[in-house]
């Protein structure tokens, strides 16, 4: 071993000494990337199959991301929304015609643009629905993720996010996931939103029955609710479709859009909706400082340019059917379920041979990145731009190890 081969222990030693433990990170130091590829300190390299969350979409440094980034980086990057900068129409411009909506709402991260469908269903409630005030109710899905604020955390129903940081905020009702009559049950009167992941992916990449989304749609329309749909994972690409949702045929009132929208290089969220919704927001009610600023606008603009052309789209849906074919062969073999739309895949692991953890680790040494959730099950999300060759590699390594362990 050359003294470059210690990196990676002294690297995590430190990492471990002076950090909170909110993370249980796989031992791989990153030092660089490259499209679906990453290099640790040490000189190993890996496929990276998380593509962070679906923040990667595009893989590492793209080049006309990188390309937007740097030129804006020479001209201006922090504004605040005191000013308007000219790289703020033009991004904002985009995004409403991709979604569809008359207007946009940028902020930073996913919690954040969470939190803001979540204020303007409820100022939307109580000024058009003419819902009584402090009554407005959301109701969401169990087994969501919708990010980490003690807001968010308070309609969680997994006890590790959740445990602990209570008091919690009221006004949110739970109902099982994909099970359109406890939704119907559920809305009240004071029912504002629905807000549902078109893919569940931290529950383990979970597709809703056919018909559900259609149905989730007509009913909002029939009780006045409004029907917001968490695309953050799911959206811009991921699925085969510019959103995971249009596999329903439906439209939400609401899109909530972060993660890719960043290219991979800054944090860029958004909320995407008509103006009989967003328009409920009037100036000192509701911003950020970073949300919209100029370095973010030139990322996200050139994101969506890349998204209006349909080539990750059509990326995503041709790989993802050799993806979900190979993982397919190992049902039987290791794997007792697969399931996603798209690039996105979860993989149920036979628990008797090894936990979904133990199952990344190997894959990592392999060099092949993934990330475990809910004990058996291991999530699958490359970038988009990963080739064949590239899937038909991880997934013979996922098959290794599972021959392996047999
Ligand atoms: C569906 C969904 N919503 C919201 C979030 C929260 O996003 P962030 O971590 O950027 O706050 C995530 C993150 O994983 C997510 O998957």
């Amino acid at each position: 071993m050359t003294t470059v081969d210690q990196r990676t222990p002294a690297e995590l030693a430190e990492a471990e000494r002076y950090t909170a433990h909110n993370y249980h990170p796989l031992p791989v130091v990153v030092a660089e990337g490259e499209g679906a590829w990453v290099t640790d300190v040490d000189g190993r390299r890996y496929l990276d199959f998380l593509a962070g969350y679906s923040a990667l979409n595009f893989g590492h440094r793209h080049p006309e991301l990188i390309a937007a980034a740097h030129a804006q980086l020479d001209r201006v990057t922090l504004t605040s929304r005191a000013f308007v900068h000219d790289q703020f129409a033009a991004f904002c411009r985009s995004l409403a015609e991709l979604c569809g909506k008359e207007l946009v709402l940028p902020m930073n991260t996913g919690a954040e643009a969470v939190e803001t469908a979540i204020k303007v269903a409820r100022k939307w409630g109580y000024q058009v629905k003419g819902v009584e005030n402090e009554r407005a109710e959301i109701i969401v899905a169990a087994d969501n993720f919708h990010g980490r604020t003690t807001t968010i955390v308070s309609f969680s129903t997994d006890p590790e996010a959740r445990a602990d940081f209570g008091p919690y905020t009221p006004g949110f009702v739970v109902v099982p996931y994909g099970d359109l009559v406890a939704l119907a049950a559920a809305v009240t009167p004071n029912t504002v939103a629905v807000l549902l992941e078109p893919i569940q992916g931290e529950a383990g990449v979970l597709v809703p029955p056919t018909g559900y989304f259609a149905g989730v749609r007509e009913l909002c329309t029939a009780q006045n609710v409004l029907m917001i749909a968490d695309e953050i994972q799911s959206g811009l690409g991921r699925t085969g479709r510019t959103f995971a949702i249009e596999h329903e045929g439906v439209v939400p009132d609401m899109y909530v859009l972060g993660k890719a929208l960043g290219g991979g290089i800054v944090p860029v969220s958004a909320v995407a909706a008509d103006r009989d919704v967003l328009g409920v927001l009037k100036p000192g009610e509701h911003g950020s400082t970073f949300g919209g600023n100029p370095l973010a606008c030139a990322v996200g603009h050139e994101v969506v340019r890349l998204l209006a052309t349909g080539e990750f789209q059509k990326r995503s849906a041709e790989l993802g059917e050799r993806l979900h074919a190979r993982l397919g062969e190992l049902v039987g073999r290791g794997l007792v379920a697969v399931r996603g739309r798209g690039l996105w895949a979860g993989v149920d692991l036979d628990p008797a041979l090894m936990t979904g953890r133990r199952a990344c680790e190997l894959l990592a040494e392999r060099g092949v990145l993934a990330k475990d959730t809910h004990g058996s099950t291991i999530r699958l999300a490359p970038p988009l731009v990963v080739t064949e060759a590239e899937i038909d590699h991880a997934v013979d390594q996922l098959a290794a190890i599972l021959a392996e362990a047999v």
